[in-house]
């Protein structure tokens, strides 16, 4: 197997990264595998826009068949994004026999297991390595290096926009809206941010890390998201007061069997290794059984690291054909998902609530969280801009989920409080 070629769908920011690195590494990418590896098409929407890299004059098409039928092609790089047509698109291509390297995290948080099983019926690769934390290799972490380990939790910053966000409203007091606009302006939110910020991306990468540590199907209805937008100044002031730093954080936890995986904001101490990375960084904290504690930190996204998470998994197919091992028979679930009920989820808490400033509050407020058997970490009671009317800022000690939620509802029915105004997770302090 001298040649290996290669059919590649899209030739965007990730493509382009594909084709350069495809080229100036090539002599070292053949050293590593044994074989050439050859560009055969490119498929594009627009066969006439001018391209940031140097292609041949008959590589692009604008027609899927000429690589997902084309008998030469042996492998399809999959890097132009989309979920339905994407899926019948990598679909036929599998029927065909083609390996499939995708760093389409849309795609494999929907389609993943199905494409997977077709794989494997049809003794083919598919490596998605690109689509969680873009260059950092977490998928190949999780796969080969604690291959041998049992993961407990995983707990991750995965999303570089809203990092990025929440990195500027912390040290230079910038409003959401404010940040939001500058990050759209240098490129690293969309300008319809919503996916990022409302956490459905950092979920959809979250299921892809679930399923391959805990070896169950976990979907994403059964992540519990909640995104940026509602983080004001004043929270990440109190939050700092306290000695902590707000993060959007994905975590997945197995115990006995069972999981949980949310996406919210939380605060971490702000000597914590996650709650130190920056801007639009990514990074994965992995607590293995028998490794202990991990880290993966890099860049989250962007042409050349993408790229090299791409091409890496390319090179992979290759030794996985020459050997004769093509399948991926171990990233099928192996177990039947069992998810945690309310009352087996047990965390800290942050809790601001506005409340009247008069004799008799706090004392009411206690009560209520006595009655459900909340106690506290740290309490902090200050005068509010609105007269009258006072600000109290709690971290509870852990706590079932099913606590919280009757203390916010006991609490809605007390006259003394007028409004919660937040209530975040605290993790990262045991
Ligand atoms: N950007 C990153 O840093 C990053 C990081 C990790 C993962 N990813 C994932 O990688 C994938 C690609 O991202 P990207 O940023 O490279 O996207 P992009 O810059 O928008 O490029 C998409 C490319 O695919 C082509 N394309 C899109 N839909 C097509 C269709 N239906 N038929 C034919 N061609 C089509 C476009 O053609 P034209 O050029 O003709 O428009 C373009 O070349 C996405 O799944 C994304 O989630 C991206």
């Amino acid at each position: 197997m001298d040649q290996v070629n290669v059919g590649l769908c899209g030739l965007g920011t990730v493509g382009t990264g594909v084709v350069k690195l495809l080229q100036s590494h090539a002599d070292e990418i053949k050293y590593k595998i044994g074989s050439e590896i050859r560009i055969k098409k490119i498929l594009v929407h627009d066969i006439e826009k001018k391209r940031d890299v140097v292609i041949e004059s008959d590589w692009l098409t604008n027609k899927p068949e000429d690589l997902v039928n084309n008998p030469d092609i042996d492998i399809i790089i999959e890097v132009m994004g989309g979920i339905e047509d994407t899926n019948l698109l990598l679909e036929q291509a599998i029927r065909n026999k083609k390996h499939i390297v995708t760093a389409n995290k849309d795609l494999m948080a929907v389609y993943g297991q199905k494409l997977l099983r077709l794989a494997k019926e049809n003794k083919c690769d598919i490596l998605y390595d690109a689509s969680v934390a873009g260059g950092i290799p977490i998928i190949r972490s999780l796969t080969e290096g604690l291959a041998s380990d049992k993961i407990q939790k995983i707990m991750g910053i995965v999303n570089g926009t809203t990092n990025y966000i929440l990195t500027k409203m912390t040290d230079h007091k910038l409003a959401y809206e404010t940040v939001l606009k500058e990050a759209q302006a240098l490129g690293f939110a969309e300008s319809d941010p919503t996916s990022d910020v409302d956490g459905l991306d950092a979920a959809r990468k979250m299921t892809l890390l679930a399923n391959l540590a805990f070896k169950m199907e976990i979907g994403l209805d059964d992540v519990e998201v909640t995104g940026i937008r509602t983080i004001s100044q004043e929270d990440i002031t109190f939050a700092t007061s306290l000695g902590y730093t707000i993060k959007l954080i994905g975590i997945a936890a197995i115990y006995e069997g069972k999981v949980e995986i949310s996406v919210e904001p939380t605060l971490l101490p702000n000597d914590h290794p996650l709650a130190q990375v920056k801007n639009e960084y990514n990074a994965v904290y992995v607590y293995g059984e028998a490794v202990g504690e991990t880290m993966f930190y890099g860049p989250g996204a962007g042409s050349m690291p993408t790229a090299t998470a791409v091409v890496s998994d390319l090179m992979d197919v290759v030794k996985n054909i020459r050997l004769g091992i093509t399948g991926n028979e171990y990233i099928i679930p192996q177990y039947e998902k069992q998810l945690k009920e309310n009352n087996e989820k047990y965390m800290q808490y942050f809790i601001r609530m506005e409340v009247d400033d008069q004799a008799g509050t706090f004392q009411k407020i206690t009560n209520i969280f006595t009655d459900e058997k909340v106690s506290f970490q740290k309490i902090l009671q200050l005068p509010s801009n609105t007269e009258k009317l006072a600000e109290i800022v709690m971290i509870t000690h852990k706590i079932s989920k099913q606590q919280l939620i009757n203390s916010r509802e006991n609490l809605k029915g007390l006259d003394v409080v007028n409004e919660i105004i937040s209530c975040y997770r605290v993790d990262g302090e045991d």
